[in-house]
């Protein structure tokens, strides 16, 4: 009987000691997630491979750099589609600005947006297994902004697995 108890408890306790470290886990991750999709900001995506840098003309006159995790770039160099999952692709843009020390130069000015596309072809099978995310000053644009980004990259890119940007060589 004696036995049954010490299981009884200690069986509780681990499960107590879990169901907290689920909880905290599940409060740590604070990251601003986007709308629809909840996708956050990648950790250290600023040290990620370059692909291929991109140009909007005016009005929105903006420098555009697309980097992707290891995943991505092994998707690039192995020439496979579509992206398999776990792939991330991070979009920076800021205005551009005529260089002050040579103006025929252009240069980043202020940073724009960030933004953000993962494969997961269970999670986002509505979306061509792509979930987006859009951030300005690190925060999350809203929802109205979110309901574009598919149909644009669908529309324009259906045929490369929704992803305009190739790899520079
Ligand atoms: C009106 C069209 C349009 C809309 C809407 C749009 N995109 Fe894009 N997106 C582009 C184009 C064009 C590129 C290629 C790079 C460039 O020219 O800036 C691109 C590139 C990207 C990239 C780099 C990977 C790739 O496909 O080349 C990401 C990440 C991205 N967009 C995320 C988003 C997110 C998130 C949204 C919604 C908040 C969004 N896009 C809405 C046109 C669009």
């Amino acid at each position: 009987m004696r036995q049954i108890f010490v299981v009884f408890f200690a069986a509780g306790g681990i499960f107590i000691a879990l169901a907290s470290m689920a909880l905290a886990m599940g409060k740590v991750d604070k990251r601003p997630r986007s709308p629809i999709y909840g996708v956050t900001l990648p950790e250290g995506y600023r040290q990620w491979e370059f692909i291929a840098p991109a140009q909007e003309a005016p009005p929105l006159d903006e420098l555009r750099v697309v980097v992707g995790n290891v995943t991505a770039m092994k998707a690039y160099r192995d020439g496979k589609l579509p992206f398999p999952d776990g792939t991330v692709l991070v979009k920076l843009a800021w205005k551009r600005a005529p260089s002050s020390e040579f103006a025929p130069a252009s240069v980043p000015g202020a940073a724009t947006t960030v933004q953000v596309m993962v494969k997961d072809s269970r999670r986002y099978a509505a979306t061509g297994g792509w979930g987006f995310g859009r951030f300005i000053n690190g925060k999350s644009a809203d929802e109205a902004q979110h309901r574009t980004c598919y149909g644009c990259h669908l529309g324009n890119v259906k045929d490369h697995d929704l992803v305009f940007t190739r790899y520079a060589r």
